[in-house]
């Protein structure tokens, strides 16, 4: 104990790594050096089991016998059951029914598990499991959202949201403008793969280490397909090798098969799946088949916007009535539409069932406006940046077409000042200039806004637990219900505690995520993570803070408000004392230094009923600025510049939120670029492992990119000090690339013709555009600019 000299200032603080410092990830050297867990890296217990699953051939058939014998016969199988095996809940559907753990009489795609085999090693499983003798039936299929549109065919009801009336609107609006478009899926190729350990423990239970952003729904399904009460199950996620929302409901089949194999056998099960399975067998991005009747004025501002939104959802409901709702939130982007109606169609089709996948459908709602926008400027002549610019939301036009009003009016500001530091205007001159100069070699360019709704729209999940202890020597232990993918989440969350108590970060340990610590979690996901565990874990820090307040003051004879938190110190009144020896104190004085935190997220509702509400707590903001070069002959491309500024509100740690921003950006052009997923006719995916399914690699980065956060904007809502969410946000700058594209094609025909250009804008879809903005010059009886 050292007393302070009178008079002389406090020590302001210097702990190190709290809120807004550059802290690094906490697994970062472990990653790099390969030393970071995941689940195959796990030692294997005695006895293990490897589970692999027997897969449908067809889309959509009755199955008329199944003959397994040979399956049970192939060494190395210790057990085989089916369905009729279960002993509990025999459907896992995450929100509604429709997902079979194992197949029924009938099966609705290609690759759905009809029956699970465990054997004593990975390979003989996979083996075995091709060998049963399955006798079809086929049925009907619907692949397509269109063929479901068409038949009628949808996994929940349609939905409408309305403001105004869009029919005048548009009857009386000076220009009208109709069109279509298909915005492609994505795998999300995490570089993990789904994986799952089951272990059975000395009583009825099992303990569960899953790769899923949702352990408490793992924890449920396991106990509903065992016939357990949810206690007798604890699941544990260390970390993932990436989510993306891969792994929100589709890690729990596997934790639920190899938990059923487990009690069948009493032995430890693992089920990994091979990359090949994983593409075919589990849900991705919904692709969506996109209208819109649009009416603008001659300033090409909107006055009204009729659009339908279609997602293929797949087989069965899985998150598909929430990723068409967060679609039509997104179908405005970052404008007003004026009167609008919006209609989203949730698609049946025998496909396998499409999932949560960053942005959560809302990239693809934002995709039919991003493309109108650009369609209003060929059609006005003017530059797209224009007709973005005149429609933004802004005062007085400030309401979404689900009757949020937008109060916090971040991006008139930020794209000028993303148009200044991207030099947007020079560029487009010399880009035009260049244009006109080369026949083959075609520049584009492109700025475009995100405006992204920050909540789960489902409200119940917007809440979350956190445990905190610190110990007798000052160390500090934290838990909270959120998982780690990668995003950084838990160095956030560890930044917060030790900004709460004013001590040196690495004073902070996080632990894995158990269904133990923290009950009844959310998954982590719709970007919430660190906004919803941040203030659970920062509530419990108050509440210990509390303690040793009170503590402080009685022992010290202090005012409450004399006794402060600082520089690994507490200071008490004119004492001074170290935080380990405070800390020690307070639990000789049998002072509880543990506590459990919550947090519910305020202000939000909405309902579905009449489409209105105010569904997100508020909105994160950014933009790109992309640069493109077109091959006119060929359609090839590359991405030459992008430049990116994002609103993250206070950032809580600058070098991660970039990295989400770099990470999110690279992701979302890969969406819209190169990532395309092919199905057969009957149904099979055809794209289905790495040299037929084309992510980004290194050399598809712009070789010039510059992110910046946006400085100087605490958000308007009190979050978790006053940072935003980062996680999904970003995905959706990547539009720029696929706009900078259709501008390069659209000087074919000096910009007065705008090519439609579906997603992803692989090279041979950039080249059919190339040929049909030919064919629109041609048919103008003038000379192509591209051989002028
Ligand atoms: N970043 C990495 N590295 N890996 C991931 O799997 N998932 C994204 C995003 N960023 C993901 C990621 C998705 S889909 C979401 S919803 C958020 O992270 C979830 O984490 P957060 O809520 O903590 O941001
Ligand atoms: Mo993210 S798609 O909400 O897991």
């Amino acid at each position: 104990m050292r007393k302070l000299p009178p008079n002389i200032p406090r020590p302001t603080t210097t702990a190190k790594g709290l809120t807004g410092t550059q802290a690094f990830h906490d697994s970062a050297w472990k990653h790099v050096r390969g030393q970071a867990r995941y689940i195959d890296d796990l030692p294997e217990p005695a006895e293990l089991l490897h589970a692999a699953v027997g897969q449908s051939e067809h889309a959509h058939a009755r199955i008329t016998a199944m003959d397994l014998s040979e399956v049970w016969a192939y060494p190395g199988v210790v057990s085989v059951m089916t369905v009729e095996d279960v002993p509990g809940h025999t459907d896992i559907g995450p929100v509604f029914p429709g997902d079979p753990v194992l197949a029924g009489d009938v099966v609705e795609h290609v690759g759905q598990p009809l029956f699970a085999v465990a054997a004593t090693s990975h390979r003989a499983a996979r083996q075995a499991a091709r060998l049963a003798k399955v006798s079809y039936e086929p049925l009907p299929t619907a692949l397509t959202a269109e063929a479901a549109l068409d038949q009628q065919l949808f996994v929940r009801p349609s939905h409408t949201q309305l403001r105004g009336d869009p029919d005048k609107a548009l009857a009386e609006a000076p220009n009208r403008l109709q069109a279509q478009m298909h915005v492609g899926g994505q795998e999300h190729f995490y570089l993990e793969g789904q994986a799952c350990l089951v272990e059975p423990t000395e009583d009825a239970g099992v303990f569960v280490h899953t790769s899923s952003q949702h352990p408490s729904e793992v924890q449920k399904l396991v106990a509903e397909v065992l016939d357990l009460p949810i206690h007798e199950v604890q699941v544990e996620v260390r970390r993932m090798g990436g989510g993306f929302g891969g792994k929100e409901t589709q890690a729990a089949p596997l934790a639920c098969i190899s938990a059923l194999l487990a009690r069948r056998t009493g032995r430890p099960v693992k089920y990994r799946m091979a990359r090949y399975d994983d593409m075919v067998q589990t849900g991705k991005r919904h692709d969506f088949f996109n209208t819109y009747d649009i009416g603008f004025d001659n300033e090409g501002v909107l006055r009204g916007a009729d659009i339908m939104v279609a997602g293929r959802c797949g087989f069965s409901p899985d998150l598909s009535d929430a990723i068409v709702d967060r679609a039509m939130f997104h179908s405005d982007n970052a404008y007003s539409l004026g009167q609008a109606r919006v209609v989203g169609h949730r698609c049946k089709t025998h496909t396998v069932s499409n999932t949560a996948f960053r942005g959560f459908g809302g990239p693809q709602g934002m995709m039919i406006i991003e493309r109108a926008m650009d369609d209003i400027a060929r059609h006005l002549g003017m530059d797209p940046l224009d007709v973005r610019k005149r429609n933004l939301y802004g005062p007085g036009r400030d309401v979404t077409h689900y009757g949020q009003t937008i109060e916090q009016h971040v991006l008139p500001d930020l794209i000028d000042t993303l148009e200044a530091s991207s030099d947007y205007r020079q560029r487009r001159t010399e880009i035009s200039r260049f244009n006109k100069e080369n026949s083959v070699l075609k520049r584009g360019l492109a700025l475009t806004p995100v405006k992204f709704g920050i909540s789960f729209t489902a409200k119940h999940l917007n809440q979350a637990g956190a445990l905190v202890h610190v110990y007798t020597d000052g160390s500090i232990h934290l838990n909270h219900g959120g998982t780690e993918m990668g995003q950084g989440l838990y160095i956030k969350v560890a930044q917060v505690v030790a900004a709460a108590f004013q001590v040196d970060l690495d004073r902070v340990k996080v632990s894995a995520t158990r269904t133990d610590k923290v009950p009844n979690t959310s998954p982590t996901a719709a970007s919430s993570g660190t906004d919803l565990n941040g203030m659970a874990a920062l509530d419990a820090c108050e509440k210990i803070k509390q303690r040793l307040v009170e503590f402080a003051a009685e022992t010290y004879g202090v005012s409450a408000d004399s006794v402060r938190f600082e520089n690994n110190q507490v200071l008490v009144g004119e004492q001074q004392f170290g935080w380990a020896e405070f800390v020690q104190q307070a639990y000789m004085a049998r002072v509880s230094l543990s506590s459990n935190g919550f947090y519910s997220t305020p202000k939000i509702h909405y309902d579905r009923g009449t489409g209105q509400g105010r569904p997100f707590l508020y909105y994160a903001n950014g933009a790109a600025c992309a640069e493109v070069v077109v091959d006119t002959l060929t359609g090839e491309y590359k991405t030459m510049r992008v430049d990116i500024l994002h609103d993250v509100g206070q950032s809580l740690n600058p070098a991660v939120d970039i990295g989400q921003i770099e990470g999110g950006f690279v992701q979302g052009m890969g969406w819209l670029t190169t990532e395309e997923l092919v199905y057969s006719d009957e149904g099979r995916l055809l794209s289905n492992g790495p040299a037929t399914y084309k992510i980004p690699a290194v050399s598809d980065a712009p070789p010039d990119f510059r992110v910046a956060l946006l400085p100087h904007s605490p958000n308007r809502e009190a979050t978790v000090f006053r940072s935003k969410a980062v996680g999904e946000p970003p995905l959706m700058l990547g539009m720029a690339v696929w706009s900078a594209l259709r501008d390069a094609v659209s000087s074919v025909a000096d910009y007065r013709y705008s090519p439609p250009l579906d997603t992803p804008a692989t090279p041979e879809r950039v080249l059919q555009a190339v040929t049909a903005t030919e064919r629109w010059v041609a048919a103008q009886g003038e000379p192509s600019c591209k051989n002028a």
